[in-house]
C-alpha cells in the first residue's frame, strides 16, 4: 500500500473512501461535533441526520458507511470511543478496521481526515503515525500460495486541510519514517509466514545474505560443520535430527555514528519444532512453523536499523535449527557443551529454544563485547499462560535497558511486560550432573526459569529477554481477541518495538 500526505481536505479529494473518526459523546446532547462538520457538508446533511438518530455513537469498531450524493464515493465513519481512553493505538485498530473494511469492496484509494484523529495526548503527528501503521498492518495479508485474490485499498493518505496545512513538512517526514517501518514489519511477516520446508535453516542464512548485500552489510554464516569446531554443541544437537542442518546467523549494522553503543539482538530461529524425541501432542503442531519468528524478527529489525540508519552499531544473531526426531535426534539424557563451554543436561528435548540461544548469546557477549544484549524467542508455553497473546514476556538484568524498551513499547503499542528473575529461579535450573538443565524438576514459572537459564550464557553484560511466544502469530481463534493490525498468521512482533528503541537510543 501507498501511503503518503496531502494538503488537502479529505472530502474534497477524489478518493474513493474518505474516513473520518468519530468519537463516543457521553449524555443526551444531539448536537453533531463540530469536527464532524465538513464530513456532513460531504454527505449532504446524512451526517447529521444520522447522529441524530443515534445510528452513528461513535463506539469502538462501530463502522457506519454514507454514500455521497454527490457521487464521489463513500464516507466512512470509524468510531474511536470515548476521549479519556483514547491514545495512538485506539488510531491504530481503527485504520485497521477500516481498511479491512474495504476489501473487496471496490475501493482502491482512501483519504483520512487528520483532524478527526487527533484528540488531547493524541497529537496530529502520532495520530498520523498510527494511521500510517495501522493500515499498512491491517491490510497485509501473506499472499505468496494463494491464486486468488478479493483487492482492496492501494493508495491512502493522511489529509491535513486548512487546519494543519503549516505542518505539512514535519508530518511528511513522520509518515515517511512511519511508512518505513511498517513496511519492514510485512517484509518480517513474508518471511516469517513461509512454512518450514521452504524456510529452512540454510533459506534463512539465504535471506540474510541478500540483505546484507542489498544494504552492505557484513553477514557472517556458520555452517553445521563449522559449528561443530566451534564448540557451539547446542545448535548442532538441536539441529541434529533434521536433513536441513543448522545454521548460525550474524549480521554487522556498523551504526551511524562512530563512537555510538553496540546492541546485540539474537533471535531464536527454530523452523519447525515438533518437540523432537519428546514429541509434542498432534493438534495446532502446525503452529510451529512460526516458531522461528524471534530470528525472523532480528533479520527485520536489521533491515529497519539500516535504512532508517540509526546510531547505534547493531549486531544481529539468528540461531536457526530444525527439532525434528529421528535416529540421529539428540536425546533427553544427552549432555550438551556450548560454546563457552558450559554444559547443558538435556531433559526434555522440546526445551530446544534455550539451547540454540546458549550458543548465539555465548558467541555474541565473545565476540563483540556488546554493551547489552536484546534476545528475541518464541520461547515458552508458560509465557502465553502468564500473559496471553497479546503482551510479551520481559526479562531483564538491567533497569536502564527495561525501562528503554517499555518506553519503546508505549510508544508503539507493542505490549511487553516486565517479569522478575531471582535466585529462586536460578536454583531451578541447577543440574547435578551439568552447569544447567534445560527443563526443571518443578514446572512453575517456566518463561522465569528459561530466563535463568539463558543468563547463564550472557554472563554480566545487560541483557533483556522476550519472550515472544504468545504475540508472534494470530491463529484463527485468537484472531477474535487481537488487534486487527495484527493479521493471521505471523505479525513481526518485535520489529518495532525493538526498532524504536533502537532509535531512541541515538536520540538520548
Ligand atoms: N516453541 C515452544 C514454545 C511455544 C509454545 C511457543 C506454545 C508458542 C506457543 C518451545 O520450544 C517449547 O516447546 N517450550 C516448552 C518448554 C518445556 C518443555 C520446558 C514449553 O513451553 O512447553
Ligand atoms: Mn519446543
Ligand atoms: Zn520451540
Amino acid at each position: 500500500m501507498k501511503f503518503g500526505v496531502d494538503r488537502r481536505e479529505a472530502t474534497s479529494s477524489s478518493a474513493d473512501a474518505v474516513a473520518v473518526g468519530v468519537f463516543e459523546v457521553e449524555g443526551k446532547d444531539d448536537r453533531l461535533p463540530p469536527s464532524l462538520a465538513l464530513a456532513d457538508k460531504a454527505s449532504g446533511g446524512l451526517l447529521a441526520s444520522a447522529w441524530k438518530r443515534r445510528e452513528v455513537r461513535g463506539k469502538k469498531r462501530e463502522l457506519t458507511v454514507l454514500h455521497r450524493p454527490d457521487g464521489r464515493g463513500r464516507i466512512l465513519l470509524v468510531g474511536l470511543g470515548a476521549h479519556p481512553q483514547f491514545t495512538p493505538d485506539s488510531v491504530r485498530r481503527a485504520a485497521a478496521d477500516v481498511v479491512r473494511s474495504l476489501r473487496a469492496k471496490g475501493a482502491r484509494t482512501l483519504a483520512y481526515q487528520l483532524g478527526s484523529f487527533v484528540n488531547g495526548p493524541v497529537t496530529a503527528p502520532l495520530a498520523a503515525r498510527a494511521l500510517a501503521d495501522g493500515s499498512i498492518l491491517g491490510a497485509y495479508e501473506f499472499l505468496r500460495y494463494r491464486t486468488t485474490t478479493e483487492g482492496g485499498v492501494e493508495e491512502a493518505s493522511v489529509h491535513l486541510g486548512e487546519e494543519r496545512s503549516a505542518e505539512e513538512r514535519s508530518l511528511t517526514a513522520d509518515v515517511a519514517e512511519q511508512t518505513t517501518i511498517a513496511e519492514n514489519v510485512l517484509w518480517t511477516r513474508d518471511i516469517a509466514n513461509l512454512p518450514a520446508d521452504t524456510a529452512t535453516p540454510e533459506r534463512l542464512a539465504e535471506e540474510a545474505r541478500s540483505l546484507g548485500k542489498a544494504f552492505g552489510l557484513k553477514v557472517t554464516v556458520f555452517d553445521e560443520k563449522q559449528l561443530a569446531k566451534m564448540g557451539c554443541g547446542g545448535l548442532v544437537a538441536v539441529g541434529q535430527g533434521s536433513t536441513h542442518p543448522p545454521r548460525l546467523v550474524i549480521l554487522e549494522y556498523p551504526g551511524g555514528t562512530r563512537r555510538g553503543r553496540t546492541v546485540a539482538v539474537v533471535g531464536k530461529g527454530i523452523t519447525f519444532d515438533s518437540g523432537g524425541i519428546s514429541l509434542k501432542p498432534g493438534p495446532r503442531m502446525a503452529e510451529m512453523k512460526f516458531d522461528k519468528s524471534g530470528a525472523v524478527a532480528v533479520l527485520g529489525i536489521v533491515r529497519a536499523a539500516a535504512t532508517l540508519k540509526v546510531a547505534p552499531r547493531v549486531i544481529g544473531v539468528m540461531c536457526c535449527a530444525e527439532n525434528l526426531p529421528s535416529g540421529t535426534a539428540y536425546r533427553p539424557g544427552d549432555v550438551v557443551r556450548t560454546y563457552n563451554q558450559k554444559t547443558i543436561e538435556i531433559l526434555n528435548t522440546d526445551a530446544e529454544g534455550r539451547v540454540v540461544l546458549a550458543d548465539g548469546l555465548g558467541y555474541v557477549v565473545d565476540q563483540y563485547h556488546p554493551d547489552e544484549v536484546i534476545d528475541l524467542a518464541t520461547l515458552t508455553g508458560a509465557q502465553v499462560v502468564a500473559l496471553g497473546d497479546d503482551t510479551a514476556g520481559m526479562v531483564s538484568t538491567d533497569d536502564r535497558l527495561a525501562g528503554g524498551l517499555l518506553a519503546a513499547s508505549a510508544a508503539t503499542g507493542e505490549p511487553i511486560w516486565r517479569m522478575p528473575l531471582t535466585d529462586y529461579h536460578r536454583e531451578l535450573v541447577k543440574s547435578e550432573l551439568a552447569d544447567v538443565r534445560n527443563s526443571t524438576e518443578l514446572t512453575v514459572a517456566g518463561m522465569l526459569t528459561a530466563s535463568a537459564f539463558l543468563e547463564t550464557f550472557v554472563g554480566k553484560t545487560p541483557w533483556a529477554h522476550i519472550d515472544i511466544a504468545g504475540p508472534a502469530w494470530v491463529n484463527p481463534v485468537t484472531r477474535k481477541y487481537q488487534p486487527t493490525y495484527q493479521s493471521l498468521g505471523a505479525t513481526g512482533f518485535g520489529v518495532r518495538l525493538v526498532t524504536r528503541y533502537l532509535q531512541d537510543l541515538g536520540r538520548s
